[in-house]
């Protein structure tokens, strides 16, 4: 594995889920992997989970670990290339990439989505270039378009608290007052399409993800219907597609208000377990009532992005190896 960034770069996800178990089972079984190698995580973009369950991750496998904050540690980086550099970016990512790869075994990279031009966004070009000049393997630690340590973590999770073979596991836009990228959503709809559960789409008109991400999907624009013996509710806001980077109005209006996750909505479903990525707006996106309740496995989710990420780490260790 050289690259983490979509579902298909994990291959089988049965193995995969398997082999989380055995990490999760002994998290120190494969610290002969890490010895004399440094993990190096670079973020552009805030940060809790991400950066330290990647960091404990690579440290459970015995690796050397370095954290760049390009935004508050490092030079300001120019991105674009074939620009005059007069202006405030002190060094272009064309020579930083190659030096950070030089500095390094394993490269994570967050950088977020820029609601600037949706082209750009979509072909990944900071990833892409990490991937092109960093002569070193490169996960995703949520890029433009995906985020697949937290779609991968998602999964593991469902898998843990599942009470049936094929669950059935909704996806829910819910309100939320600033723009969000569309990287869980995507990675969240393109893991479920490729696993074993009976997958459903909530949104309102305005807020379907990307054409190949939707393909197969029929959007249900009846929250209350969508939950409907559900035994996942996995709530997320993200912004348009389509006006790209646009919120369609204010999150306090009840026509998008009605689309926070309170118990109203769970006391539909199959006693679901209430889901999200983090970090959450309470009475936002879910009622204190329903992430505070017992179904709520938000923290046990985020604790499974350790595993996720040392399946990911493991697999590129041991790649390097051969
Ligand atoms: N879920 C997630 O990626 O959290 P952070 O943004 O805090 O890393």
């Amino acid at each position: 594995m050289n690259k983490f960034l979509t579902v298909g770069d994990i291959g089988d996800l049965n193995a995969a889920l398997k082999e989380a178990q055995e990490v999760k089972k002994n998290p120190f079984g494969w610290q002969h992997l890490g010895k004399n190698k440094t993990m190096l995580i670079v973020f552009f973009n805030s940060s809790l989970r991400t950066r330290l369950s990647t960091q404990k991750a690579a440290m459970n496998l015995g690796m050397n670990v370095i954290v760049l904050n390009v935004n508050g540690d490092s030079w300001k980086l120019e991105t674009e290339m074939g620009v005059v550099m007069d202006g405030d970016k002190t060094e272009h990512l064309r020579e930083a990439i190659p030096v950070m790869g030089s500095y390094c075994d394993i490269i994570g990279v967050r950088s977020f989505a820029r609601f600037e031009n949706r082209d750009w966004d979509y072909n990944e070009t900071i990833l892409q270039q990490f991937i092109q000049y960093s002569g070193k393997p490169v996960i995703s630690l949520e890029s433009a378009t995906r985020h697949p340590c937290q779609a991968f973590a998602d999964l593991i999770t469902i898998e843990e608290y599942k009470t049936k073979k094929r669950p059935k596991v909704v996806l829910t836009w819910a309100p939320h007052p600033k723009a969000l990228p569309q990287a869980v959503p995507n990675s969240f709809a393109e893991w479920m399409k490729a696993a074993d559960v009976d997958f459903v789409f909530t949104a309102p008109e305005g807020y379907d993800l990307a054409p190949d991400i939707m393909e197969g999907l029929t959007p249900e624009r009846d929250q209350m219907k969508a939950f409907k013996d559900a035994d996942f509710i996995y709530a997320k806001n993200w912004s348009s597609y389509e006006q790209y980077g646009q919120i369609l109005g204010d999150c306090h209006d009840p026509k998008w208000a009605s689309w926070t996750v309170d118990m109203a909505h769970m006391d539909v479903t199959n006693n679901a377990k209430f889901m999200h990525c983090l970090p959450v707006r309470r009475n936002m996106i879910v009622t204190d009532e329903v992430i505070d309740s017992p179904n709520s496995i938000v923290i046990p989710e985020a604790a499974n992005r350790v595993v996720s990420a040392q399946v990911v780490i493991k697999r590129m260790l041991e790649a390097i190896q051969k």
